[in-house]
């Protein structure tokens, strides 16, 4: 191959990435350029929930959709064009009685550009009714093909640091069990952090997800979790300080990604473990 050639490809395959790109999904190329094109979606759609309840009224109309890539910055979860989206969420997380309404209501949930982009629709591992629950940011690459929070590097050493304090997903046993999910179900393109308006648009959703699995203690992983859920970012100040929200005592920790980047927050993790297991025996 020419080096022409070569550095042509190259440069290529690197836009690609930049462009979120960062796998393939087939084993054949496809060219979607040669594709008959999609049938038009009209502007006005309505959501039907898949799970009708006996009172159920029309959900809300979604006007247009559209998302714009706004940075999450510190607690400041944006108002924005995606409010419409966040309206029919609410609805949607509302008439769900019980979890598995819940997981058919989010994956029915079309508003979200990060489900074009996912191979797996991510929702919970774990016993959901252990007294911990633990809610991480998003689905990484294992996740997204698995279809299961936590089940890469991070995951594991997750459910390390969960077994030194007797707490395992496997547990049947609620006192010694974890139930764990993440503020987004859907793998954002290239591993980015998910933008304010993606978390505050599917924020009905994990409030509505807590509030179904009921623990007794909340686990926040890391900045994204913080602030979708306290409002707040600046995990190395909040992680350790036992804190309230959506009415449980939440403890924020280093997302177990920060432990794996720098080994000597894994001392202060330690002691917020034990914070946990002591919280638990009591
Ligand atoms: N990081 C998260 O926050 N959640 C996952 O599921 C995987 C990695």
């Amino acid at each position: 191959m020419a080096t022409e050639d070569r550095a042509e490809l190259l440069a290529a395959l690197e836009w690609q990435f930049e462009m979120g790109v960062d796998e393939a999904i087939g084993e054949k190329p496809v060219d979607r350029t040669r594709l008959a094109p999609e049938p038009r979606r009209s502007q006005h759609v309505q959501v039907a929930p898949k799970r009708a309840s006996a009172q159920a009224e029309p959900l809300p109309l979604m006007p247009t959709r559209s998302t714009s890539p706004v940075p999450v910055s510190a607690g400041n979860i944006s108002r924005g064009e995606n409010e419409p989206a966040r309206a029919i969420a609410k609805a949607m997380a509302e008439r769900c009685d019980d979890l598995e309404a819940l997981r058919a209501a989010m994956d029915a949930f079309e508003f979200c550009d990060l489900k074009k982009g996912a191979r797996n629709f991510v929702f919970s591992d774990g016993n959901p009714d252990a007294r911990l629950m633990i809610v991480g940011e998003a689905p990484g690459r294992e996740e997204d093909q698995k279809g299961f929070p936590f089940v890469g590097r991070a995951g594991r050493l997750l459910d390390r640091m969960f077994e030194s304090i007797g707490l395992a997903r496997s547990s049947p046993n609620p006192g010694s069990a974890i139930y764990i999910t993440n503020v987004i179900p859907w793998r954002p393109p290239n591993n980015r952090d998910p933008t304010a308006e993606e978390v505050r648009m599917l924020m009905p959703f994990v409030e509505r997800h807590v509030e179904l699995a009921d623990p007794e203690v909340i686990v926040l992983m890391g900045n994204t979790a913080c602030g979708a859920i306290l409002g707040r970012k600046g995990i190395t100040r909040l992680r350790g300080h036992w804190t309230e929200a959506l009415g449980k005592p939440v403890m924020p920790m280093f997302h177990p990604a920060a432990l794996l980047r720098d080994g000597l927050k894994k001392r202060e993790s330690w002691s917020d473990l034990l914070a946990i297991g002591e919280r638990l025996s009591a």
